[in-house]
């Protein structure tokens, strides 16, 4: 079946099939950025924005997004380098397969919150798992970008 979606800004028709997962549309799409981890809504890799807020797209079928906007990394790469640079200057950058999710969730925390606390950033990124940093410099770097450090 096909759907029409508004993909990064551009309006797209997409060939899904009834039971394809929305990471897969979007992979098979060329969106590389797009990681896939645990496949069962665990590590937050996935994360991609359907109407702006932040969603699992591993655990979120293609064909439930007819006619919504969706956002991947490649649709807001200024801000995401803008704020790689900073994850990178706080040595929270180390194998960098959890980033895309990462950046995408933080990208869409900057949008939905105003000067947070430290509590509140880490509930908002409860759900993006990362394997190599120990989360400081990841939180050092999130608190200089939301200019809360
Ligand atoms: S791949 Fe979607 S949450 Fe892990
Ligand atoms: S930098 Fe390696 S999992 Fe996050």
């Amino acid at each position: 079946m096909q759907i029409e979606v508004i993909l990064n800004g551009k309006e797209v028709v997409l060939d899904v099939k009834e039971d394809e997962l929305l990471a897969d549309t979007l992979r098979a799409h060329r969106l590389h950025s797009v990681r896939k981890g645990c496949n069962t809504t665990c590590c937050g890799l996935c994360t991609v924005w359907v109407d702006g807020r932040p969603v699992l797209s591993c655990a979120t079928l293609s064909v439930r997004v007819q006619h919504k906007q969706i956002t991947t990394m490649e649709g807001v790469s200024e801000d995401a380098e803008e704020f790689a640079r900073i994850l990178v200057s706080e040595g929270a950058d180390q194998c960098g397969f959890c980033n895309p999710g990462f950046i995408m969730t933080v990208l869409a925390m900057k949008n939905e919150l105003h000067n947070p606390t430290e509590e509140e950033i880490i509930h908002y990124l409860t759900g993006n798992l990362c394997r190599c940093t120990g989360y400081m410099g990841q939180l050092r770097a999130v608190k200089k970008y939301l200019g809360v450090a």
